[in-house]
């Protein structure tokens, strides 16, 4: 039987690309829109070289009511969405307030709107542990209560869930599932696909690989004075394509009605806590390749430590983040060789 149509809403992301290439992989047609504020459109050349076929693709900013209503009468197949499209960079979201709440505010009720009158029955929403703030205790379960937002992009992830929760109850005609990520990392081992953040990386991973490269002269590990073994902050590094698995699994969960309840929230995470320290050393041991780095002030707004209890999602969707964190490294360590001979970076 033909599978339902997937809106895959910032596509051409770093998560969302490797949702569309496991989607395909899936057998589920997809259509992508994304405004190419943070991605390109050569990414559409990687899906269709992984996958053997290239999504439709509309570039489009989402927060235009009309660009998305035209786009739902043109693809009247879609039941299903997934929603990326949003601004990302915690340090970013700090200095522009506003842009954030718009793009990432406005996206989110843009498609709400559409959903009833076009027929979709589910929306995934891309949340984040971020919503946990700095948790009393680890490992968070889906239980942990919510914190105050350490940020405005923070905020938005917050917010969004209470709209879409709101909505729900309100009575609109479809269901939803909050896939609260950890951090994710690596990239699809082919290299044909990977993280590639517009100008100074802010997150880890792709600073410490272009730093390995040698496109950075040094690796800044911000604050070893933490009360945690090494001194650093400890994180919950899930591989993107385990992560992207999981988004197959819950929108067949929407498309097919199989949701216990009208809106379902799931823990994306290892299970596993790990310091930015050991990350750089199993990153060292996996590639055999050095990454110079040296202790800096602590950054503003980061929390300490937070790592995930899985189980629900391990259970429920029957989901594993399973990668070794040293395979994780080394397609992070590919895909960076990749753009280096692309003469990318
Ligand atoms: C991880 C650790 C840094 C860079 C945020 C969002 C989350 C998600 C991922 C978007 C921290 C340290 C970092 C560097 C460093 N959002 N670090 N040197 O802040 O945990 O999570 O990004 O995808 O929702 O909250 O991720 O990778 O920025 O930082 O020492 O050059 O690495 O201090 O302890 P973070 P991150």
């Amino acid at each position: 039987m033909k599978k339902a149509r997937i809106l895959v809403t910032g596509g051409t992301g770093y998560i969302g690309s490797h949702t569309a290439v496991e989607l395909i992989n899936a057998g589920y047609p997809v259509v992508i829109i994304d405004n190419l504020s943070n991605s390109n459109r050569d990414v559409l050349d990687g899906i269709e070289a992984i996958t053997g076929v290239r999504p439709p693709f509309v570039e489009g900013d989402c927060t235009d009511f009309d660009t998305l209503k035209k786009l739902f009468a043109d693809y009247p197949d879609i039941k299903g969405i997934i929603n990326f499209a949003a601004s990302k960079a915690v340090g970013e979201s700090v200095k522009k307030p506003l842009l954030y709440y718009r793009n990432n505010l406005n996206t989110l009720i843009n498609l709400l709107d559409l959903m009833a009158p076009n027929g979709v029955r589910g929306i995934v929403f891309s949340s984040s542990c971020t919503v946990y703030g700095e948790p009393d205790q680890n490992p968070v379960t889906e239980a942990t209560p919510r914190k105050n937002a350490t940020s405005p992009y923070g905020n938005t992830k917050k917010i969004s869930e209470d709209i879409i929760c709101d909505t729900v109850a309100a009575g609109a005609p479809f269901k939803a599932i909050l896939l609260r990520y950890f951090n994710p990392v690596g990239a699809h081992p082919s290299a044909l696909i990977g993280e590639l953040p517009n100008g100074v990386p802010q997150n880890l991973i792709p600073y410490l690989t272009q730093t390995a490269m040698g496109v950075r002269p040094m690796l800044s590990v911000f604050g070893n004075d933490y009360p945690t073994p090494d001194g650093t902050c400890i994180r919950d590094f899930i591989n993107v394509v385990d992560l992207a698995k999981a988004h197959v699994v819950a929108v067949e969960r929407l498309v097919e009605d199989k949701c216990l309840e009208p809106v379902e929230v799931f823990n994306l995470g290892t299970g596993r806590g790990v310091s930015v320290l050991e990350l750089i050393n199993t990153f060292e041991e996996a590639t055999g390749v050095k990454v110079p780095h040296q202790f800096a002030p602590r950054r503003e707004g980061d929390i300490t430590q937070v790592w995930a209890d899985p189980t629900r999602a391990n259970t429920v969707l029957g989901w594993n983040a399973d990668t070794p964190l040293a395979d994780t490294m080394v397609s992070a360590w590919r895909w960076q060789q990749r753009l280096r001979e692309k003469g990318i970076m």
